[in-house]
């Protein structure tokens, strides 16, 4: 099935390992989209590097390294900047607790970061794969930033970029107009949309208003903790918990909004979502609205589409492909 409407997707299956870098924050969501990678026996994931966003760089690296582990992931995980490019760090303890995983704890790590810096990372594995690597982001777009200004050619090399970010034409989840992940960077998220657009080419975007359908409720949340005995399934359950008392706290309900799996799934599968194109940027000098991102939807700006943001979630089916995923996939891990 086409994925979208320039044949984003072709309708043959994806070639077995299809190489996929993860650029993440974990994180409770990330740490899902590790997961389901790790159970997909059709993707390879290449590479992993860590933003800090959700808890500070040295929490996600060790949250990744050790998740990794736990997986049977072998790919490099490579440290990325401590801070974003401008913006003062800001982090979401309150959100995906003190050291990022809820209420799990991950235990001794023996893996250690790749020697490269996470843009470093970014550029080799785009050079070592062109034009059929994998890029997904779902954290914020430091280290992709940084990795563009090392390699300009970065939108032309890789084969698709993936993004969970923005709120486009809908409430923010971190400001009243910015989302989390383009919040914590507006101008790596600038820079991003920026390189994209140039280069004629369109980032796949996840945004809230996207993402926000796959609001997950006690059944699914029993449903994880049901995934076997696999040590990574105490992990999950653990983390998940905490960001239902989160969403609670919030005024949200018992719930959770699983961001980032959705746009990890669209991205090796082209399921679950359409999208559409939309000429998209980063409010950067805004005094109520900065780090807001913005789509031109009438085309007041003559400029071309330089996203394809997803619409028209699938979001039963994609929980429940989720949950059958890990289910099946974590049996087969090592
Ligand atoms: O706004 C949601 C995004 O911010 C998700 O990627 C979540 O993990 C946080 O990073
Ligand atoms: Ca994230």
């Amino acid at each position: 099935m086409s994925g979208g409407p320039d044949g984003l997707y072709s309708d043959v299956m994806f070639a077995p390992s299809l190489p996929v870098l993860l650029d993440c924050d974990p994180g409770i969501d990330d740490a899902f989209a590790l997961a389901y990678l790790a159970c997909r026996s059709d993707v390879e994931t290449v590479g992993v590097v860590t933003t800090a966003g959700n808890v500070g760089q040295d929490d996600v690296l060790r949250n990744a390294l050790g998740l990794t582990e736990l997986l049977g992931m072998d790919a490099p995980v490579a440290r990325g900047a401590d801070e974003p490019l401008v913006e003062p760090m800001m982090t979401a303890e309150e959100t995906h607790g003190p050291h990022g995983l809820g209420h799990a704890e991950l235990g001794e790590c023996r893996r250690r970061p790749d020697e490269r810096s996470g843009a470093q990372l970014w550029v080799d594995l785009a050079r070592k794969y062109p034009g059929q690597l994998v890029g997904i982001v779902t954290g914020p777009l430091t280290n992709l930033a940084l990795a563009l200004r090392v390699e300009p050619e970065l939108p032309t090399l890789l084969k698709r970029l993936h993004v969970m970010g923005g709120a486009i034409n809908h409430r923010g989840n971190t400001g009243p107009t910015s989302e989390w992940n383009i919040a914590v960077d507006p101008e790596a998220g600038h820079e991003t949309f920026q390189a994209w657009g140039k280069a004629s080419k369109r980032v796949v975007l996840g945004a809230l208003q996207a993402t926000e359908g796959i609001r997950l409720e006690e059944r699914h949340r029993q449903a994880v903790a049901d995934l076997g005995d696999h040590p990574i399934v105490a992990v999950l359950a653990d983390a998940l918990r905490f960001y239902f008392e989160f969403h609670q706290a919030d005024g949200l309900g018992w719930c959770a909004y699983l961001h980032d799996p959705l746009v990890v799934a669209h991205a090796v599968t082209g399921r679950f979502a359409t999208t559409r194109p939309l000429a998209v940027d980063v409010e950067l000098a805004g005094t109520l609205t900065r780090g807001q991102t913005v789509g031109d939807e009438l085309g007041r700006w003559g400029k071309e589409p330089n996203v394809d943001l997803l619409c028209d979630v699938d979001a039963e089916g994609f929980i429940e492909h989720l949950i059958s995923t890990l289910g099946k996939g974590l049996k087969n891990l090592r």
